[in-house]
C-alpha cells in the first residue's frame, strides 16, 4: 500500500507529495510541527498537541492555515488513509512559499500544511522499553526559544547522530551549569536516591512535552513525590532510575548514561509502572 500525505489541500501518494523550493520551511526552517501518537487508530492527546501548536504558531506569528476543527478532520483522515493502527501522525506548518527574503513576506501568504502518518512496531517498542536505552550527554548549544516546537532542529540532529555514533539512542543536552535540559527529541527524568521524581521545570530551556504534562498526572495518581527542578549530570549518574518521555516513545527507561549503568543497569520499577499506566491518563480522539 502506498503511503498518502496531505499537502496543502490534497491527499497525494508520497512520491508525488512535494513542496515548492521556495517554501520557507525549506529555505529557513521557518515553521512548526507536532507529533501525535496514534493508538488503536485514535489520536492520543490531540487537544493538548493542538493547543501547543497554536502557541508555537502565534509565537512565530505564522497564520493559522485552517480552523482547529478542519485540521482535526484532516489529521484523522490522513491516519485513516494510511491505515495507521499504532503509530504517529506528523503535522508541519510553515510560513509558506515566497521569494527568498529573511523578513516575513508582505502581504502575508498562505502557510503550507503537510500531514503524514505511519505505523510503528508496537511490540518492538515494548521490547525496547523492557531492555532500556542508553543516552549520552552533549552540550546544549541551541537557541533560546526551544519552548517553540520549531522545525529548526539542526542541534538536535547533530546530538542524535553523536548518540548513534556512541551506540546510544538518545542524547541529553546539558546547559552551561552542568544541568540536563532535555533529550534531543524527548524530555529527561531521573529518580533520586530518596525516591523523588525529578524533571526540569518547563518554564525555561525545554519544550513543554505533552507526554511530560500527562505524566505529571500519572505521577500524582501513583502517589510519587515530584520535584520540578534542574538536575546535574552527576545526579543523573547517581540516580536509581532514569527515563525519557515523548509522544512516539511514551516512557522509555534509560539504563546507561555516558556508558555508566543507571541503578542496577536495568529498567527501573517506577519508569516501568509509569509507562504501563500512561494511557489511562491520556485523552483519545
Ligand atoms: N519530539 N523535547 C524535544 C526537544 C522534543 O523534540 C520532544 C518531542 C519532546 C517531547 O514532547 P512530546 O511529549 O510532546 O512528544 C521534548 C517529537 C516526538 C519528535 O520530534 O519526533
Amino acid at each position: 500500500m502506498s503511503r498518502i500525505a496531505y499537502v496543502n489541500g490534497r491527499y497525494l501518494p508520497h512520491r508525488a507529495a512535494t513542496v515548492h523550493v521556495e517554501d520557507r520551511g525549506y529555505q529557513f526552517a521557518d515553521g512548526v510541527y507536532e507529533v501525535c501518537e496514534v493508538r488503536g487508530g485514535r489520536l492520543v492527546d490531540e487537544r493538548r498537541h493542538m493547543a501547543r501548536l497554536q502557541r508555537s504558531l502565534s509565537e512565530l506569528r505564522i497564520a493559522q492555515p485552517m480552523s482547529p476543527a478542519a485540521l482535526s478532520i484532516v489529521m484523522h483522515e490522513t491516519v485513516r488513509r494510511n491505515r495507521v493502527g499504532d503509530g504517529i501522525v506528523y503535522l508541519q506548518i510553515t510560513r509558506g512559499i515566497a521569494r527568498r527574503d529573511f523578513a516575513f513576506p508582505e502581504p502575508a501568504n498562505a502557510p503550507s500544511v503537510v500531514i503524514t502518518a505511519r505505523n510503528f512496531d508496537r511490540e518492538g517498542g515494548e521490547r525496547l522499553a523492557a531492555k532500556g536505552i542508553s543516552v549520552v550527554t552533549v552540550a546544549d548549544d541551541r537557541w533560546g526559544r526551544v519552548d517553540i516546537k520549531s522545525i529548526s532542529l539542526l542541534p538536535n540532529v547533530l546530538a542524535k547522530q553523536a548518540a548513534r555514533e556512541q551506540n546510544a539512542r538518545e542524547a541529553w543536552f546539558v546547559d552551561r551549569d552542568g544541568k540536563v535540559t532535555e533529550g534531543a527529541s524527548s524530555n529527561a527524568w531521573i529518580i533520586s536516591r530518596d525516591g523523588r521524581v525529578l524533571t526540569r521545570p518547563a518554564e525555561r530551556g525545554i519544550l513543554r512535552g505533552i507526554t511530560r504534562t500527562v505524566l505529571l498526572d500519572v505521577i500524582e495518581a501513583q502517589g510519587l513525590v515530584l520535584e520540578e527542578r534542574p538536575f546535574t549530570v552527576e545526579e543523573a549518574y547517581g540516580a536509581t532510575e532514569a527515563f525519557i518521555t515523548s509522544a512516539s516513545q511514551i516512557v522509555l527507561p534509560v539504563v546507561r548514561i555516558d556508558g555508566r549503568p543507571v541503578g542496577a543497569g536495568i529498567p527501573g520499577k517506577v519508569a516501568t509502572a509509569l509507562r504501563s499506566k500512561f494511557h489511562r491518563h491520556a485523552e483519545f480522539s
